[in-house]
């Protein structure tokens, strides 16, 4: 099984905790795409549900299925967002934004009652920092908060290059919000919530891909079949 089918595993467990008339939050990346994917199918056979997007591409697939679309202004309150991830440690924490949708992705989880994890089983780790921390920058003064942020990282006991994300034809990357993305490598991150702390008070910063206490659950699916943790 590749990872694609793994990815499409977690996804369907997770459309069975849907339910008719439910408030659900689409998450962003391949692993959600699958869950939108399958939603749209139930959808098109009947199912009721009102769901908010975290990015732009994640409005737009869910609206080329059909999925009937509300903002959280309409919306404000959600009964279950399902998300995929980038790492998820065993206490529930985790990285996100390798897509660049970590800040509608954030809000979003934080307005639901509960967020789902969904990935496959190799994103599961003892010890977040592998894989770079992603944060959300203002444009405005980049080379400030670049520096500030290089401080804040390291009175939280860490340590790593800064890199800003690049598109791949070389261009700075813009998120949906139109803010840029500094990728932490910070190969592990012993104390997160210190490091969440210390990050939400750096001026420029709008958002990290830190996500603690957010995430109710996640479904992880390997080659042996399925990991549920919390629930
Ligand atoms: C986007 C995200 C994604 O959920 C994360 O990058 C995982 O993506 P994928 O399912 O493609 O591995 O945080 O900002």
């Amino acid at each position: 099984m590749n990872a694609d089918d793994l990815k499409k595993q977690a996804a369907a467990r997770a459309l069975e905790l849907v339910r008719p008339g439910m408030r659900l939050g689409l998450g962003t990346g391949s692993t959600a795409k699958h869950f939108v994917d399958l939603l749209g199918a139930k959808v098109a056979a009947g199912l009721s549900v009102i769901c908010v997007a975290t990015s732009e591409a994640t409005q737009a697939q869910a609206l080329s299925l059909g999925i009937p679309m509300s903002t959280l202004d309409e919306t404000p309150e959600l009964d279950l967002t399902v998300d995929g991830a980038d790492e998820v440690d065993p206490q529930l924490r985790l990285i996100k934004g390798g897509g660049a949708a970590l800040l509608r992705e954030k809000i979003v989880a934080a307005a639901s009652a509960r967020m789902i994890v969904i990935a496959d089983d190799g994103k599961l780790v003892q010890k977040l920092g592998r894989f770079p921390l992603p944060i959300e920058v203002v444009p405005f003064g980049l080379e400030a908060t670049r520096r500030a942020v290089a401080q804040a990282v390291e009175a939280a006991g860490a340590a790593g290059e800064l890199v800003l994300r690049r598109r791949p034809d070389g261009a700075i990357l813009v998120t949906d919000g139109g803010h840029h993305i500094l990728d932490a490598h910070l190969g592990a991150i012993e104390r997160p919530e210190l490091l969440a702390q210390a990050l939400n008070v750096v001026p420029g910063v709008v958002e990290h891909g830190l996500f603690i206490g957010l995430a109710a659950g996640a479904i992880l699916a390997g080659e042996g079949g399925l990991t549920i943790l919390g629930g």
